[in-house]
Parts: structure tokens; C-alpha cells; sequence
């Protein structure tokens, strides 16, 4: 087994270095280590005494998984001193959602019930992935400017997924243009609501605000994450041909939305001395396999590799287990 490093690693330094890096993020394929950096991270640097949200809007619950406690949905659970867990539960957010706009439209027009027309729009629109995503990053943009925590450790979901939310500027103009589209559709129903219509409202003064709010809460959120003194984008991989394909075409895509990279993380390597040991031929071959991609990853992002993580025997859940990592990743974790 590795031993822990005696000091601070490359990691460590890079969070001294940086104290302005308070967005922390960790990206990646599925399955390859995302969760389990986070949660270390968090471990890491809560034992530092800064206070840390870690948080995902991952409906597998993974956050609950690692720290093996019922989190989903129940905002901010505290876990240990200075750390606390959130799972968003998006549905709830788009059911929110929902009741907003239902609410806007009585009150914009007087009605006491919304016309079925409108509500089963409401719910096509509701169906719609980008109304979704525009829910979920609502409920991000929320924490994150509520700024009540040193440190935001966004456990995101497999890189697909993560490109979509960093061009999430480009949803929430989707969503803009469906906010106009139902003011349109609205209209057709303008002279049913003169008739009812109580109160004289100034509908373009409240939607141009809306519109502006919005604008708004795009800006911080995109600034945030595409600010290279606040933000800290991790790219996980391991040591595998096509992970190092896909890390390389998705380095490119974030290079194109202006995400700047703090470095990259490579996991679960199979310990080089284990080759010079009695081990079996399978063992032999994978570790010479590993070997080979692990000297092409130094070629190809060399200082940007900032930890090598070792395979360890078993999977990463509980306090004690995410300690150890913490160890092996920060140095020591106190
Ligand atoms: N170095 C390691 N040694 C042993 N097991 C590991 C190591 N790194 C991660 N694992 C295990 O691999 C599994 C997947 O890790 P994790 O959940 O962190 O991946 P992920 O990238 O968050 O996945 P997803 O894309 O599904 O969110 C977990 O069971 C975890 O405990
Ligand atoms: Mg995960």
C-alpha cells in the first residue's frame, strides 16, 4: 500500500495558494471518483476550521451513500464540525416553480382558478428538460450567493451533464424565451381577464423586471464559475485510453465556455511497486497498462496533474474511510 505522504501534496498547496478558490468542483466521466474527491475534500478542508456546504443535484443521492446518512432533500445536513451535506431534490424545486407562475397569473389577471389551457401548458413546459435544469441551477445560484459557507463543493453529475449546466446561460434563455411566449399566450385570453380583471397591473414593468432579475443571477452565477481567483474546476480521470480521449475533447469544450481548469486528478492507480512483487500475470499486465497511460498523462497535462490516487482495497464510504483518503490526497488531513 502507498504510504501517506509525510507533507503537503501538489493539492494542498494549490488550496494554500489560492485561498480566493472557494468554488470547488470536481468533474469527470461517471463513476470515476467525483463524489469520493469531494467528500475528501470536504473532510479536508473542514478539519482546516473553514466552514464547508458540500452539495449535489444528483438524484442518485450519492452524497447520502458516502456519508451514510438520509440527506436528499433536507437541506443542509450538518456531519461533522464545519461540514454539512445537501442534496437538492429538483422536483420539488420544479413543483415550486410551477406554483409561481400559477400564482403570477391569478394575480396578474384576477382569476381565482388558472384556465386549463394555461395550466396544461404549464405542465408541458414543466416536462421539459431545460425547465428542469433552469430549476436545479436556480437552487444552485441560490446557495452559492447566499455566500454563507468558506467553501461550496459542488459534487456534479458525469460530464455530459456538467458541460449542459456550464452552458446553462444559453437554458435560461430558453427559458426567457418561454417566459415571453406565455405572455403571448397570454394575450388570447386578455379580453376573458378584462372582464374579471379587478386591479390594473403594469405587466410590462413586472416582466421586464423579472427579465432583468434573471439577467442578474446569470452573470453572478456564470462570473463565479468561470472566475479563475473563486472557482477550482478538478478534472478527474484514470489511467485508461478512452477516459484519456474523453478528458482531452472535454478539456477542449471547457476551454471554449471559459471554464479554466485548477488541475487535474488521477485515480485509482495501481501501485507501481506492486509489479516488483509476487503478483499474479493479470495484476502484471493491468499495472504495465497503467503504467503506459499514466506516462502519457504526464506528457500530456505533466504540472496540471496535481494527485495520483492509489486503488485502494475497498470503496470509499463512511467518515473513517473519507479521513484516509483526505490523507493520501492532502497530506495530513488535520
Ligand atoms: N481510489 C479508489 N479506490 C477504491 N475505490 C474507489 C476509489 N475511488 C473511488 N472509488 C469507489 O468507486 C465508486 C465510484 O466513485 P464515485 O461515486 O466517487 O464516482 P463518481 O464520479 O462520483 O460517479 P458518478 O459519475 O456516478 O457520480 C465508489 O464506490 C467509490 O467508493
Ligand atoms: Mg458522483
Amino acid at each position: 500500500m502507498t504510504v501517506q505522504p509525510s507533507g503537503p501534496t501538489d493539492l494542498a498547496r494549490m488550496f494554500a495558494a489560492h485561498p480566493d478558490r472557494r468554488y470547488v468542483m470536481f468533474g469527470g466521466k461517471g463513476g470515476l471518483g467525483k463524489t469520493t474527491f469531494s467528500a475528501a475534500t470536504a473532510f479536508w478542508l473542514a478539519r482546516q476550521g473553514k466552514r464547508v456546504l458540500i452539495f449535489s443535484v444528483d438524484p442518485q443521492a450519492s452524497l447520502s451513500d458516502i456519508f451514510q446518512r438520509d440527506i436528499f432533500g433536507k437541506g443542509p445536513v450538518p456531519i461533522m464540525d464545519n461540514l454539512w451535506a445537501q442534496e437538492i431534490d429538483a422536483d420539488s424545486h420544479i413543483r415550486a416553480y410551477q406554483q409561481e407562475i400559477r400564482a403570477r397569473i391569478l394575480d396578474m389577471y384576477g382569476l381565482k382558478e388558472v384556465p386549463e389551457e394555461i395550466e396544461n401548458y404549464i405542465q408541458a413546459a414543466s416536462a421539459e428538460p431545460a425547465m428542469e435544469e433552469s430549476a436545479i441551477f436556480d437552487a444552485v445560484v441560490d446557495l452559492v450567493v447566499s455566500g454563507a459557507y468558506d467553501y461550496y463543493i459542488y459534487d456534479l453529475v458525469p460530464l455530459g451533464h456538467a458541460l449542459y449546466y456550464l452552458s446553462m446561460a444559453k437554458v435560461y434563455d430558453e427559458w426567457i424565451t418561454k417566459i415571453t411566449r406565455l405572455r403571448e399566450e397570454m394575450r388570447e385570453y386578455e379580453q376573458v381577464a378584462n372582464v374579471m380583471k379587478r386591479k390594473k397591473t403594469s405587466e410590462e414593468d413586472q416582466i421586464l423586471g423579472e427579465l432583468q432579475y434573471i439577467r442578474g443571477r446569470i452573470n453572478a452565477s456564470s462570473r463565479i464559475l468561470t472566475d479563475r481567483q473563486k472557482t477550482a474546476f478538478f478534472f478527474v480521470l484514470v489511467p485508461e485510453e478512452m477516459i484519456l480521449l474523453d478528458t482531452r475533447r472535454a478539456a477542449e469544450l471547457f476551454a471554449k465556455f471559459d471554464v479554466p481548469i485548477a488541475g487535474y486528478l488521477v485515480n485509482r492507480v495501481l501501485p507501481a511497486e506492486l509489479a516488483r512483487q509476487d503478483v499474479p500475470e493479470f495484476l502484471q499486465h493491468r499495472i504495465a497498462m497503467q503504467q503506459r497511460y499514466l506516462a502519457e498523462i504526464e506528457r500530456g497535462f505533466g504540472q496540471q496533474v496535481l494527485a495520483y490516487v492509489p486503488e485502494l482495497e475497498r470503496d470509499v464510504t463512511g467518515l473513517a474511510a473519507i479521513e484516509r483518503l483526505a490523507g493520501i490526497m492532502y497530506g495530513d488531513a488535520r
